[in-house]
């Protein structure tokens, strides 16, 4: 779903704490000028709200709030928790978190503070509810925090989290003896006689139990929502303007439905050419040809998914503008790269497009991140790019809704569980998704991407719903009566929920005679070709039942079935296999495919339908020749 009734517009992240002030209306006037609408400040500047403890110093601020307000500007102001000052840890000398080999991530850059610390939580609490109760009614959006788990900041093995997770156990499972059965802590003796006895899953000697791992993700998940929700409770009291929070590419520590379910917007930071080079795991092959425009479904595919996590309604809250600083490698990206991803999220649904930074900083860690501006003030080269857009949104329609025809479900859940038991080294559930949404995508679908939550399919043609390794018995029923083709497996039900194999065993669909009878994975060398083309690589099942068979290898086993709208694959298939797998599901539910050129995007809103080049070459599309780096749309 996309929101309805929402101009589009762009904005940028400015920190009024770096530049003198008398820059500031000078900054003000320039961003109005360049077409900017928003503006978020705030989320770095503890040291300077609170320079000591109690002592707070919050006239700057509102001077900055309203030069930039009678600018003409609409304000986003982050609450400062991703950055405690340094008198914080005085305070609380233990409020850092603890990695897997027990060392505290000490100060001195940002994100140092343990989610299950109750004193931090507190302090947190405090200092959004001064911000709220002071500027509730002058700022237009929040943002609580600034990208939970970036830096790897959800795990914590801190003594603060072991105390959570020991009341977190308690309160799930009730008895000790209750979590022993649960686990299967008979096996190697791991029998606990209290919950004050049970550790965290880290230093153990061998492998711990996937059980225990798995509650403890669960756990640390949980502990983000909380602490993102005692600020939602404090700025709810004051103001009444919407609250979101700016989630990251490829972090998935944390459930990021449960953290959106507080919020009224989700944003996200979209980095394309620094994901290429560190998060995406293109070959290299495609990280050269793609280095200056970022991979063509990565930025689309979190767009699809914050929408969701959303509940509609989502902007990019900071879009690279030019080489940033902290991948391995930093180009810059190509001339029309940065109008192509600023339209190609309006094409997604999104409400605002919102640059970082305003200006280069020319101190401390991101002195090499470039801005809009350079650090003597001139204009960077996105900036063009920027007014560019400003001045074709002037003519483009609001955001308006519009369903994809295509649910592809992501569980954070599953996430996990393939971390915590992959069976083969480089499985991924993300990367399982991933490739099955950049299928769809190369067929020319739009593709809603939901949360395992969802029960009712009506609005879709297909579902894809791969590796879900726990299947909530409301999801499957849902599944299994769906109108549409529904499309499981590998790993569908493959785990109880305290990560047992099931008996019966998996998939156990009702309505799909299939069982799958031995699991193995398979060394990158030897992929196993499917008989009319592609291969299973990594992950293959043996499946055994009476269902038709869509997919065999050459030797003839099945490796997909179908039974009416119920379809189960019981491989990781590769890119020919995926194309495969999409072409026979739509030819199923009666959808039409294209078979896009490489790096060619299109996709379709209420009204429109945008093509996006994201080669550095021209190429020939049914919409006519397209130029490097270029977007073209048209009325439907
Ligand atoms: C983001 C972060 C920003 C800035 C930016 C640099 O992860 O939210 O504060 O560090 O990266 O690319």
């Amino acid at each position: 779903m996309t929101s309805v009734g929402f101009p589009r517009a762009l904005g940028t992240c400015y920190y009024p704490e770096h530049w003198p002030q008398e820059v500031w209306a000078k900054d003000a006037q320039m961003m109005v000028e360049s077409g900017l609408t928003w503006v978020r400040i705030g989320e770095f500047a503890w040291s300077r709200f609170e320079p000591k403890p109690g002592v707070l110093e919050l006239e700057w601020l509102e001077e900055a709030i309203k030069t930039l307000t009678s600018a003409g500007l609409k304000v986003v102001l982050g609450t400062p928790t991703a950055t405690p000052p340094r008198w914080m840890l005085d305070k609380h000398p233990d409020m850092l978190a603890v990695d897997a080999e027990g060392r505290p991530r000490g100060f001195g850059s940002r994100r140092h503070y343990c989610f299950s610390h109750a004193g931090y939580r507190e302090e947190s609490r405090r200092i959004t509810g001064i911000l709220a109760e002071v500027f509730g009614s002058s700022v237009a959006a929040w943002q609580t925090d600034n990208e939970y788990g970036c830096h790897d900041t959800v795990l914590s093995y801190s003594d603060a989290a072991l105390e959570a997770f020991q009341d977190w156990l308690e309160a799930r499972y009730g008895t000790i003896e209750a979590l022993n059965a649960a686990w299967g802590n008979v096996f190697w003796s791991m029998e606990y006689d209290r919950f004050d006895q049970i550790g965290l899953p880290n230093l153990t000697v061998t492998e711990p139990n996937p059980a225990h791992v798995q509650a403890f993700r669960r756990f640390s998940s949980d502990q983000v929502v909380a602490f993102n929700r005692a600020q939602v409770e404090e700025i709810r009291k004051w103001s009444d303007a919407p609250i979101s929070h700016n989630y990251m590419g490829r972090v998935t520590d944390f459930d990021h439905y449960d953290v959106g379910a507080d919020l009224d917007i989700a944003t996200w930071d979209s980095y394309p050419l620094g994901f290429l080079e560190d998060r995406v795991g293109a070959s290299s092959e495609r990280q050269k040809a793609f280095s200056r425009q970022g991979d063509p479904d990565f930025q689309t595919f979190h767009h699809d998914l914050y929408r969701a996590v959303g509940k509609g309604r989502w902007w990019i809250m900071e879009q690279q503008p030019g080489p940033v600083n902290w991948a391995p490698y930093n180009p810059a990206p190509l001339a029309g790269m940065v109008r192509l991803w600023s339209w190609e999220a309006f094409a997604h649904g999104a409400e605002a497009v919102c640059y970082f930074r305003w200006r280069q900083a020319p101190f401390a860690q991101e002195q090499m991140h470039s801005g809009l501006l350079r650090p003597d003030s001139a204009p960077a080269a996105g900036l063009a790019e920027v007014r560019q857009v400003a001045s074709e949104l002037a003519a483009a329609p609001q955001v308006e809704a519009n369903v994809a025809d295509v649910a592809l479900v992501f569980d954070y859940d599953a996430e996990w569980a393939w971390a915590v038991q992959p069976h083969g080294q480089g499985l991924s559930y993300f990367d399982l998704v991933f490739e099955h949404y950049r299928a769809l995508r190369r067929a020319g679908l739009n593709v809603d991407i939901v949360a395992p939550t969802t029960r009712d399919f009506a609005a879709y043609k297909a579902v894809f719903a791969p590796g879900l390794m726990y299947l909530s018995d409301d999801l499957r029923h849902a599944l299994e009566t769906a109108d549409c083709p529904c499309v499981l497996g590998p790993r569908t039900g493959a785990r109880t929920l305290d990560f047992e194999i099931p008996v019966p065993l998996p998939p156990a669909l009702s309505g799909l005679d299939v069982t799958v009878t031995q699991v193995q994975t398979l060394r990158p060398d030897s992929p196993v070709a499917l008989a009319g083309g592609g291969y299973a690589v990594g992950y293959i099942e043996t499946l055994d039942g009476s269902a038709t068979a869509i997919l065999e290898n050459i030797s003839g086993a099945c490796l997909a079935v179908q039974t009416q709208n119920l379809i189960y694959c019981g491989a990781w298939l590769d890119e020919a296999g995926l194309d495969r797998l999409v072409a026979l599901v739509a030819d199923s539910a009666d959808v039409s495919i294209r078979s896009l050129p490489d790096g060619v995007r299109v996709r379709r809103t209420a009204t429109q339908e945008f093509w996006f080049n994201h080669n550095a070459h021209t190429v020939d599309t049914e919409a006519g020749p397209m130029a490097p780096a270029s977007v073209i749309w048209r009325d439907l």
